[in-house]
């Protein structure tokens, strides 16, 4: 498989595991309520390392519209890889080789590390779309295949989001891309489409019962319809001409003959075998076609068992809903007639990636939020079909963050006012729901590698317990100085702050009351090599056995 390289990728390709764990802190000021959804402002990069003991393995479903990398400098947000915070991070990362760097290995160095990060978030059955034009389709679509693996492509899909076309270019370019990987292609499981209204009107028949229907060839139409390409579904149908009814065998009934032919008179075949055929002939009917021929059809019901059909998505979307105009406009009405962020999706498209692939608790995240669509589009989405889907959106820029991400979430929990074009006064209700705004603290160690002051046990305990097992821990379950157990082990952990914590005969009469293998995590150890080996106790030095991940 063709392997992308670039300036600074050496420095970068393992550079998530270097990240430092930052504790994330809740600013109450910019909160709504109490929830498990999330707006997190700093570094993607950080904020995804800091979610880790918390959602390893648990998102559903990852969207990212990350900068398309046009070289534009002056939108609200930078799309050149070239905003301040990035720039230094580069700097600091790439090193002096980062001075040669030009905007494409730029714009891959920032987005290996975090797509592999995001990576690790996804749960096993979980799926990433990510929104990307022309400017870094390629090597976006080489770093997806290496970082996500070839197998679990789920397709590249065409999103026109701008009908009229950008009338700057020779061609009237009207489309970008939505990129969309599996973590494990096998476990997927993708929801089907309803039928538009165009599609409907085509079941233009109905039957005895009252049941609607359409009629489609029985004979294979396309690639592979040739005789010679599947010979044995090749046989004459008989048809009843009075009843319409199909049969395989010739009688005083079933006279007329039906063969599959093309176009041009060869040989053809059926899309049945004979055994389906046999199952399924009730659902076949018989009929002239071109004045003189006899032809077989399927009757495909509109609904199936009174269940509404469905049909799966395709990889082209082109509906009008997803014109970036639309969500401009959107914008405009939750901002008081102006609109505070240049290109943000429609909440039409995160929608249907929302149906496409999540049930109604699943996890949601969005690392690059921008105007918050994301969120949007999932409390809406509840609202509809009374799910409780949670999201997480992380924004770089304070300023976008919480005068934009947050305040539009803010508005459409709330609910809001705009004005019509004749100064008309509309309310559009609030959603319902609230969000946790969260600032990235701390990092876990300090740059001499020890711990933290301000670090809590809650905190240290989450780190462990996820580094150890790489399963994350609920808070109701840690008891006192115990974590919990995993595969062989329990896991101990005696953290109150950072001093006097000691594994000594006291605590022994505790642990000892757990039967099989033991992991405590203290700062010193009082106990000898025997009664650690006697009592089957691993002890772990903090910070200096404290794995890092
Ligand atoms: C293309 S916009 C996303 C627009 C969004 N989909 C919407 O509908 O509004 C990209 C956003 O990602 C943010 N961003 C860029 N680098 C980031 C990083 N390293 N961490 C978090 N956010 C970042 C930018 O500030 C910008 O707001």
């Amino acid at each position: 498989m063709p392997i992308l390289n670039w300036i600074g990728k050496e420095k970068i390709v393992n550079h998530d595991k270097e990240v430092p764990f930052r504790l994330l802190r809740k600013n109450k000021k910019y909160s709504l309520g109490k929830s498990e959804n999330l707006i997190i402002e700093g570094d993607n990069l950080e904020a995804l390392k800091a979610l880790m003991p918390f959602y390893y393995g648990k998102i559903k479903c990852i969207y990212i519209d990350p900068p398309y990398n046009t070289g534009k400098e002056k939108w609200v947000y930078n799309d050149k890889v070239n905003a301040p915070k990035i720039k230094e991070w580069l700097d600091r990362v790439v090193g002096p080789e980062g001075e040669d760097l030009c905007r494409h290995d730029k714009w891959l160095c920032m987005m290996y590390p975090r797509l592999k990060l995001l990576k690790d978030l996804l749960s096993n059955d979980g799926v990433i779309f990510v929104s990307i034009d022309d400017n870094e389709l390629t090597n976006l679509k080489t770093v997806m295949d290496d970082i996500f693996g070839v197998k679990n492509i789920v397709a590249n899909i065409i999103v026109q989001s701008n009908p009229r076309g950008k009338q700057q270019m020779k061609i009237a370019v009207t489309h970008e891309y939505l990129l969309v990987y599996a973590k494990d292609i096998t476990k997927v499981k993708l929801k089907d489409a309803e039928l538009t209204e165009k599609q409907i009107k085509e079941y233009n028949k109905v039957d005895d019962n009252g049941r609607r229907y359409r009629e489609i060839g029985l004979r294979k139409r396309g690639a592979a319809a040739r005789r010679v390409d599947v010979p044995n579904l090749f046989y004459p149908i008989y048809i009843n001409p009075k009843t319409d009814a199909v049969s395989l065998t010739q009688s005083k009934y079933f006279t007329k003959k039906s063969i599959p032919l093309l176009s041009n008179n060869e040989e053809g075949r059926w899309r049945w075998s004979k055994k389906k055929f046999g199952n399924n002939k009730d659902k076949l009917i018989g009929r002239i076609v071109n004045g003189n021929k006899w032809d077989v059809f399927e009757m495909d019901y509109l609904l199936k068992e009174d269940e509404q059909k469905l049909t799966k998505y395709k990889s082209v979307w082109v509906d009008k809903e997803l014109n970036y105009e639309k969500a401009k406009d959107l914008l405009k009405q939750i901002f008081n007639g102006r609109s505070p962020f240049d290109y943000p999706k429609t909440t039409f498209l995160l929608k249907r990636i929302i149906q496409l692939i999540t049930n109604q608790e699943d996890l949601i995240l969005d690392s690059f939020a921008g105007s918050g669509t994301t969120g949007h589009a999932v409390l809406d989405f509840n609202k509809e079909d009374g799910g409780n889907r949670k999201f997480i959106l992380v924004e770089l820029e304070k300023n976008i963050a919480k005068k934009i991400t947050a305040e539009r979430i803010k508005r459409v929990i709330r609910g809001y006012f705009y004005k019509k074009n004749r100064g008309e006064k509309i309310r559009v209700k609030g959603l319902g729901g609230g969000f946790e705004y969260v600032e990235l603290g701390e990092p876990l160690f300090n740059e001499n590698g020890m711990i933290n002051e301000k670090v809590s046990y809650g905190d240290m305990a989450r780190y462990i317990f996820f580094t150890e097992t790489h399963t994350n821990l609920e808070s109701r379950n840690i008891k006192e100085n115990y974590l919990g157990r995993y595969g062989d082990y329990h896991y101990f952990l005696l953290f109150d702050g950072i001093k006097n914590n000691i594994l000594n005969r006291k605590f022994l009469k505790e642990i000892k009351k757990k039967d099989g293998k033991k992991i405590v995590y203290a700062d010193k150890c009082l106990l000898d090599e025997d009664i650690l080996e006697k009592h089957q106790i691993i002890f772990k030095q903090i910070p200096y056995e404290v794995k890092i991940y």
